[in-house]
């Protein structure tokens, strides 16, 4: 692109919805500019066209951190920049949606640390592994189911199956309540995206309701794990500890929503973005192809970097602080994006290249090192591993055959569909 930094800058307004539909390279251009010349930018914030039954009331605008080394300091400091008033949004959580998504992700020390104690307890090596040893069988159904077709839709007949069955499987959801499961979990990160949430409908009353719905979900699971448990998460979160901590009702139903939505579309859109770089870069796909297991580490990290799924998370600032030179006021909302930070050039070599051994890595794709850094970034490392081990193992020609259908939303870097084939076996 060749317009003028200024008017490149002026330009850009990243609460504007239409921003989130613009091309990728015009995005990435966007941030570029941000990251080079104003990498701590203000922006009112977005406004919400439509009627809804909780009022949002017009908040003060934010900060946009654009830079590695910025979003890296942030997390560091979370007595300076906290999560409590919200770290999923721009808006300030109300109580209404506290209720189903005021999870430990929207929480401070030492409510969040509690909670991570007790989920970590539970989400132990020996938890993690037994998963694990079942993706690979997961992964094979999958592609079974479409291996005859020889074309499918990657996105809702492949890369989202895995993820979800790895948590429902993971808390004891059975499977007659999957489609609940993924049709909500749609809905709350549609960002009203017209295909989950049809036209002219209350977007915000469409997410209390998918919240109630998976509450509703995990409150019978529960119940059901007190009286009988098994070898799942559900039943040793429920089930006190050895140091005699468990989750309340109302705990255990916000971190089943947490999950579900933190551990499916991102896992889900790194893959799909993961086939959709490989095959507009066939000769990445040779490299990791020729030695899979060796390539696969720095692969599969690549990916996370590339596809950014998660594009921000917000940060409030607890007192007065200042930053790169800029200072910030108790009460400013911070936005760390994710993406910019994943293609900063004073980070990453070539940024905009992609690299399947780049090494080092050091992504933000999961968050910056610091109290929330994500939870399920090995069992996601893990997913993405061993789908593509066994698509290229399965179905080694299978490519995209046509651009992503992008979701509309400035919170996830998500594909809804995307065309693939394949030889059929
Ligand atoms: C490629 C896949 C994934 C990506 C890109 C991703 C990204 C993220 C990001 C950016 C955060 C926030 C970090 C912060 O605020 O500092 C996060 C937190 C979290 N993630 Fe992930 N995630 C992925 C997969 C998963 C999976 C598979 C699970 C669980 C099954 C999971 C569970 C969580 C949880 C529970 C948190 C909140 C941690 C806390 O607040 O202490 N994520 N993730």
């Amino acid at each position: 692109m060749t317009i003028p930094q200024a008017a490149r800058l002026d330009g850009i307004d990243l609460s504007d919805f239409d921003f989130w539909a613009e091309p990728w390279e015009r995005r990435e251009a966007a941030f570029a500019a941000l990251r080079a010349e104003r990498p701590i930018a203000f922006f009112a914030e977005p406004e919400f066209e439509i009627e809804t039954v909780i009022p949002i009331p017009p908040g003060p605008g934010y900060y946009a951190i654009t830079r590695h080394a910025d979003v890296v300091e942030i997390s560091r400091h979370p007595e300076l920049y906290c999560s409590g008033q919200s770290s999923t949004s721009i808006i300030d959580m109300p109580p209404e949606l506290l209720e189903f998504f005021g999870s430990m992700i929207n929480m401070d020390d030492p409510r969040h640390a509690r909670l991570r104690r007790i989920v970590s307890a539970a989400f132990n090596p020996r938890m993690v592994r037994s998963v694990e040893d079942t993706i690979q069988q997961v992964a094979d159904d999958i592609i079974e189911q479409v291996r005859g077709k020889g074309a499918c839709d990657f996105v809702t007949e492949v890369a989202a199956r895995l993820p979800l069955k790895v948590i429902c499987d993971m808390m004891g959801v059975s499977e007659r309540d999957y489609d609940t499961v993924f049709t909500r979990s749609n809905v709350i990160l549609s960002m009203g995206d017209t295909e989950y949430v049809p036209e002219g409908e209350d977007p915000v009353l469409a997410f209390m309701n998918a919240g109630t719905d998976l509450a509703e979900l995990m409150r019978e699971l529960a119940a059901y794990r007190l009286e009988h448990p098994t070898d799942d998460l559900t039943s040793a979160l429920v089930n006190a500890n050895v140091d005699g901590e468990a989750l309340t009702d109302a705990e255990l139903s916000s971190f089943f929503i947490l999950l579900v939505v933190a551990g499916n579309e991102t896992t889900r859109n790194a893959i799909s973005h993961g086939l959709w770089a490989l095959t507009e870069r066939p000769d990445q796909r040779a490299v990791w192809t020729e030695d899979f297991d060796a390539v696969a580490p720095t692969a599969v990290d690549e990916i996370v970097r590339w596809a950014s799924p998660v594009i921000f998370m917000r940060r409030t600032v607890t007192q007065p602080t200042t930053l790169s030179g800029h200072d910030f006021a108790e009460g400013d909302k911070v936005l760390l994006f994710y993406n910019s930070a994943n293609r900063d050039e004073d980070v990453f070599e070539d940024p905009q290249r992609f690299d399947v051994r780049r090494a080092p890595n050091p992504h933000v794709g999961f968050g910056a090192p610091g109290p929330h850094f994500c939870l399920g970034a090995h069992l996601a490392r893990r997913e993405i591993t061993v789908m593509f081990k066994e698509l290229f193992r399965h179905l080694p020609d299978i490519r995209a055959t046509a651009e992503p259908d992008r979701l509309r939303s400035n919170f996830i870097n998500g594909i809804k569909h995307l065309p693939c084939a394949y030889s059929a076996g």
